[in-house]
């Protein structure tokens, strides 16, 4: 019998069940293997007692429509940087990198699939590069990853951004106020750039292109003027001004090694009335509401997918490999290549920027 260890790692995006669905409904068809989940990452391997669950039919029924992950997720588990409790109850950071592999062969698993983003598979790649036998499926709602068109989650995040833009709009017609709403995103304006495009928004603030105040509310004055009196911006939530950096907050987290961004539409809220607009403004951070809930069709076709073709890598011994959808295809690239560049919007050759000026959004540029 050959034994398949599934793992989510990173910030939670729909579609991780439907990934795991597909991997143990294509297991299934194969006689000899039988597939089990670590529980948050790999902490479910590193813990005493371990945490890992048997992947069967009963468990995984259904699960393509569930936001969430069943075998949950940590962005606090990088087993090079892992959080270890000392005697004076104080944590300090242990690479248990070696630990983490030897616990993996002891429990005689033959592959392991890591669903994450950017940083989880960075770290797959790592320890692919020490002998683990590991296969990415590349998952984020920042749609970030460069090697992939799409990663599974995206659409559903810009979903429920589009759909957050178009409630915006009706009380920001009623009041005629500027309505901001700060989407997540991280370095990327992926979320920004569709959403506003989606919703018809006036103005849009992305990482790629720093903006300049004093166009910002131009703009916004020119609504006003033309009689129109109301205004909509979406801003991501690193995007900064010309003369400044995103708003970062340390995080007191243990284990918790990310830059938390955030607080950007309240940011521009004060910097538009100090540029002089005059119009009443309402900000709205849509947050964590884009991460949950059940994924669009088009994550779940896409989350199947990975999740069967990812199986399928691993039965052909293809590790160090993450699937991807490029093309209009499902492939597989090294993990080495997948995890080199960050998939940002290229201001000059994303026809989207160009779109999106064409029907009259401004980035403040
Ligand atoms: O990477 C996904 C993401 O949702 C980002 O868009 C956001 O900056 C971050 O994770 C938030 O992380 P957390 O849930 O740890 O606050």
């Amino acid at each position: 019998m050959k034994k398949l260890l599934v793992l989510t790692g990173g910030g939670d995006c729909p579609g991780l069940n439907a990934v795991i669905r597909g991997i143990v409904k294509r297991s299934m068809q194969e006689k000899d293997w039988k597939v089990y989940g670590s529980i948050e990452a790999y902490h479910g391997v590193m813990r005493d007692p371990q945490e890992i669950v048997e992947l069967d039919n009963n468990r995984i029924a259904g699960i393509h429509v569930k936001g969430g992950t069943i075998i949950k997720t940590t962005t606090k588990g990088d087993p090079f940087n892992y959080p270890v409790k000392q005697a004076d109850g104080t944590y300090k950071n242990e690479d248990r990198s070696d630990d983490l592999i030897a616990r993996i062969k002891d429990l005689g698993i033959d592959a392991v699939i890591s669903i994450g983003g950017d940083g989880s598979q960075r770290i797959s790649q790592k320890l692919y590069e020490k002998g683990l036998p590991v296969i990415g499926v590349p998952k984020t709602i920042d749609n970030d990853l460069s090697a992939t068109d799409f990663t599974f989650g995206f659409q559903t995040a810009v979903e429920v951004a589009s759909d957050a833009v178009d409630k915006l709009v009706t009380t920001a017609e009623s009041h005629h106020r500027v309505l901001i709403m700060e989407v997540m995103g991280r370095d990327a304006g992926w979320i920004a750039l569709h959403a506003s495009i989606a919703g018809g928004v006036e103005v849009c603030l992305i990482p790629e292109i720093p903006y300049d105040i004093n166009k910002v509310v131009e703009r916004i004055n020119e609504r006003y003027h033309r009689g129109k009196g109301f205004a909509n911006i979406v801003i991501a939530e690193g995007a900064k001004p010309i003369d400044g950096e995103a708003l970062e907050r340390e995080s007191d987290e243990i284990g918790y090694q990310m830059k938390r961004l955030g607080g950007v539409a309240y940011q521009l809220s004060h910097q538009m009335k100090q540029a002089g607009c005059e119009a009443d403004i309402r900000e709205m951070v849509l947050g964590h509401l884009q991460r949950g809930g059940t994924p669009v069709a088009f994550d779940r076709i896409l989350s199947t997918a990975f999740g069967v073709k990812a199986f399928e890598m691993a039965l052909a011994g293809k590790f160090g490999q993450m699937v991807v959808y490029k093309n209009n295809d499902y492939l597989e690239v090294p993990l080495i290549e997948a995890t080199g560049e960050y998939n940002y919007v290229d201001v000059n050759n994303t026809y989207l920027v160009q779109a999106a000026r064409g029907v009259g959004i401004s980035f403040g540029d």
